[in-house]
């Protein structure tokens, strides 16, 4: 039963891969009657070796002539092979790569259009090796099956066809022994199999044991921990030691004894052939015209059972591929939602409901009006959903029931490019892209002029430090900021929302890697920033929203305190409590 699932599904991925194929019909067609043509020249050479030889035996018998004829013949053949295999391959190759670039395009526009939460619930490790490693081991078994498999099959055929048209009799010693081949090649490859897989999955254990070991030095190193992560890396090494060489010791066999059979094959020829040539009904040169045959036609055997665990590698692959193109893109902009241009930054949420898990409960009943301008602070500990209720508004996520309106337009009626647009966003996360540090302050507004961006930088105190970079605004950092640092990565993150000015702000807990004297410079930033636009703070350090119009005390998804810090502190609950706890001395 499974077994036939996992055909089924072999079968349907084999399917979507001739659907990408399609597109490149011209080159499989020119490829396959390549194939044909550089199958049919092989197979001509040893009948033209033969005639040679016939041309040849005997002392004084040599007809120079008549070889000259073959042998110019045999230059133009085997030219003309090469010729056809040159192109071929470039047509696999083309089409491969066309197949390989079309499918990488697909997945790559399919994670741009994912919604936040398919994001947030797989491994990211995951989907870019499925983009990556993936595609290109697909792309390996694909050509080594265009160019391997067509090839394999016709030689087959075409050696057995050309053999019985000249001996029949023969032609059954050598079917009759190659099985042998089979059996043999099966048993070895079945050992060997589970063997390389061991093999495999100990390397796998070994990579991540030194992945955490590395991305995680120094925490290894601040609880000591060197000496179990060695044991650990040695106890993998041993196994991976001893599962190798078993699986090198197997599958070396497997080369020596094919090529046993192989040499069975050629001698059953040898002597039947023989046998056959003494009784005059068959030449010396047919004889050489069979050995050579019997050598093509167990060859192709080894290389189509290589072909056919490339495929079924690549066939996984492309599945792995697949599922994450085949993934529900993001639910589309309802047809007639609206761009949302003016905005007076008025946000309501009425009856809002969300959690993440159907059984997890989170957000209930939540309600808030925030008129235009004003600023709202969200409090609360770890885990009350404060970044979820942001998530909201940016409607990273759905609400499961209730409405959010912006500008007086419920969010699901308005077009989500212009709804997040109307947002400045800066969280504790910092995204940096590899480029220049002009670019990556730039982002939002690709046409800002070098005077606007230094005034942002200047604003959000990034202009000191980048000044001291050796190449300024224009030092490229690397991946995800490099090796500035996370306080540093953050002020170009503000200096980034500094130069956009949307209309309204979420800063969520957008200084918690700065130090304190630079948060109080920035907060007057901030504070500039804020006035007139309506922004949502989320911070720890409750120095940062003491002036906040509204404080939201947050607690499992619910807000239980709502006021000013005047008005809180005098209710003395929750916040009171936070405060003191803080500015306790
Ligand atoms: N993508 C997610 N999938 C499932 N649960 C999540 C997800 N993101 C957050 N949560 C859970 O929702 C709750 C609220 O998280 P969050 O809003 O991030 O808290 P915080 O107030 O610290 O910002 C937490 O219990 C968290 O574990
Ligand atoms: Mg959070």
């Amino acid at each position: 039963m499974e077994k036939r699932e996992k055909r089924q599904k072999q079968k349907e991925t084999f399917k979507k891969v001739l659907r990408y194929i399609k597109k490149y019909w011209f080159y499989l067609i020119l490829s396959i009657l390549l194939a044909v043509i550089t199958v049919v020249l092989t197979l001509y050479i040893p009948i033209l070796i033969g005639d040679a030889v016939d041309e040849i035996v005997g002392a004084g018998h040599v007809d120079f002539a008549a070889i000259f004829v073959i042998l110019k013949r045999m230059a133009v053949v085997i030219l003309a092979t090469a010729a056809a295999q040159w192109v071929m391959n470039l047509c696999n190759n083309k089409m491969t790569y066309g197949v390989v670039q079309d499918i990488r395009n697909e997945a790559f526009q399919k994670i741009e259009s994912l919604p936040i939460s398919y994001l947030d619930a797989h491994s990211h490790g995951d989907m870019v090796s499925r983009i990556i490693a993936d595609v290109d081991q697909f792309a390996d078994g694909l050509l080594m099956g265009f160019t391997q498999f067509f090839t394999g099959v016709m030689t087959i055929v075409g050696t057995l066809l050309f053999m019985l048209s000249v001996n029949a009799g023969i032609t059954l010693v050598v079917v009759g022994i190659t099985p042998l081949s089979f059996v043999v090649a099966g048993f070895i490859a079945k050992r060997t199999f589970s063997m390389f897989q061991l093999q495999s999955e100990t390397r796998g254990e070994q990579t991540s044991l030194v992945d955490e070991m590395v991305g995680n030095q120094k925490i290894v190193q601040a609880f000591g921990h060197e000496k179990e992560a060695l044991e650990r890396f040695d106890e993998i090494n041993g196994r991976l030691e001893k599962a190798s060489l078993r699986a090198i010791f197997y599958s070396s066999t497997t080369n020596p004894s094919t090529r046993f059979i192989n040499s069975l094959v050629y001698a059953g020829v040898g002597v039947t052939g023989a046998l056959f040539a003494i009784q005059g009904r068959l030449s010396v040169g047919q004889l050489t015209c069979f050995l050579n045959y019997a050598n093509q036609y167990t060859k192709p055997f080894n290389e189509i059972s290589g072909v056919v665990t490339e495929l079924q590698n690549a066939l996984a692959c492309a599945a792995r591929i697949f599922e994450l193109i085949e993934e529900e893109p993001e639910k589309p902009d309802a047809k007639d939602a609206v761009v949302l241009n003016e905005v007076d930054g008025s946000v309501a949420m009425q009856h809002v409901y969300f959690s993440y898990l159907p059984e997890q409960k989170l957000i209930e009943d939540f309600n808030l009006k925030v008129l235009p301008g004003q600023r709202v602070a969200i409090v609360g500990p770890t885990g009350c959903g404060k970044t979820t209720m942001i998530n909201l508004l940016m409607r990273f996520y759905d609400t499961d029931s209730g409405e959010i309106d912006v500008s007086g337009h419920p969010i699901t009626e308005i077009t989500r490019d212009s709804l997040r647009a109307s947002y400045g966003m800066v969280l504790q996360e910092t995204w940096l892209k590899h480029a220049t540090i002009r670019e990556n302050i730039a982002m939002g507004k690709p046409e800002a002029t070098k005077e606007e961006i230094i005034e942002a930088a200047k604003a959000s105190h990034a202009h000191g430090f980048i000044k001291r970079l050796p190449e300024g605004y224009d030092t490229i950092l690397g991946e995800d900021g490099g090796s500035l640092s996370q306080g540093q990565k953050q002020l170009l993150c503000i200096a980034r929302v500094m130069l956009c000015l949307p209309p309204m702000l979420i800063l969520d807990e957008a200084t918690s890697s700065i130090d304190t004297r630079t948060e109080l410079k920035i907060q007057n930033a901030f504070a500039k920033m804020m006035e007139g636009r309506t922004s949502f703070i989320v911070a720890h350090r409750l120095s940062t929203i003491q002036e906040a119009d509204v404080i939201l005390v947050m607690k499992d998804g619910k807000i239980i305190e709502k006021g000013n810090h005047e008005e809180l502190l005098a209710a003395g609950g929750f916040y009171a409590t936070l405060y003191q706890s803080q500015f306790a001395v």
